[in-house]
Order: structure tokens, then sequence, then C-alpha cells
């Protein structure tokens, strides 16, 4: 598949925006600075904290930001598939407790067997996903410009 451009000039904190690139929904979702305060804090109860079981992103994401998975630290880019079936988890891009858990800071469930991963896409212990959101290929033509793929 070719690769996909995005403007994000216009993407407000706590938003996403929602490409596809070979057939997959790829987000691209701008972070709160409380979100990425909380992200090196929940290293103890993710499954692969510094995604380092498989690759699940390029290299470049983990050596600019290795906690945050990004080449910029507010902007996200993910493939938007849960890894453990494939559906597409919901989004909560805010510090907000309940329902889903006591500690919960932000991030992604998925509806359909209750896997959850934080806002950088780490999967939470003790949820079926085996593996962190996948980071496709991607880097900045310009500020605003993100290339996928
Ligand atoms: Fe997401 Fe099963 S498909 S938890």
């Amino acid at each position: 598949g070719a690769p996909v451009t995005a403007d994000i000039s216009a993407l407000q904190e706590g938003q996403r925006l929602i490409l596809e690139w070979r057939g997959q929904p790829i987000w691209i979702v701008k972070r709160s600075k409380a979100i990425l305060d909380a992200l090196p804090t929940l290293d103890d109860r993710l499954r692969d904290p510094k995604s380092e079981s498989v690759d699940q992103q390029p290299k470049y994401v983990l050596d600019k930001n290795p906690e945050l998975r990004s080449i910029k630290p507010d902007v996200s880019v993910l493939v938007g598939l849960c890894t453990h079936l494939g559906c597409s988890p919901e989004m909560v891009a805010e510090i907000r407790p309940e329902p889903y858990d006591p500690q919960w800071k932000g991030g992604y469930f998925c509806p359909c067997h209750k896997s959850r991963f934080d806002m950088a896409g780490r999967v939470f212990e003790g949820v079926p996903a085996p593996l962190n959101l996948l980071v496709p290929p991607h880097h900045y033509q310009d500020d605003n410009t993100i290339v996928i793929g």
C-alpha cells in the first residue's frame, strides 16, 4: 500500500484522528501533559513496559521516547486494532478512574474481552491481549505533516 499523509495542525489535546493505511485503522492522538506524566508510573502494571518482547514498533520510536513510543512526545501513532482478536478498542484520553480501573490513567479499552492498554498502547497485565498495540512506520514530513508507511 502507498503511504498515507495526515495534516495534524488542527489536532487538539485529547483528540484522535483516524486514517486508513493498508486496510488498517491508524490512530493519531494528541496526549495531554497529565497523560504523559502518568505513563512512566504505570510500568510495573504492564506486561511489556519497554516494548521489548517482540517487534511492536519501529526502533526509532523507542530510541526517542521508550515509554511514550512516539517521535514527538505528545503525538501518538498506533494501529487501532486489539492485539488479541483484532477488535477496535475505545479511547479514554483523560485521567478518569471509573468504570475501568481504580488506577486508570487513560488509555484504550477493548470491549470484546476487556483488554486494557495505556495511552502509549502498552498492554496491562492480566488481560487477553498478548502484545502492545502496534506503532506503524511513520515520519514527519514537516512539523504538522505525518506520513504513515
Ligand atoms: Fe480485544 Fe479480545 S479482541 S480483548
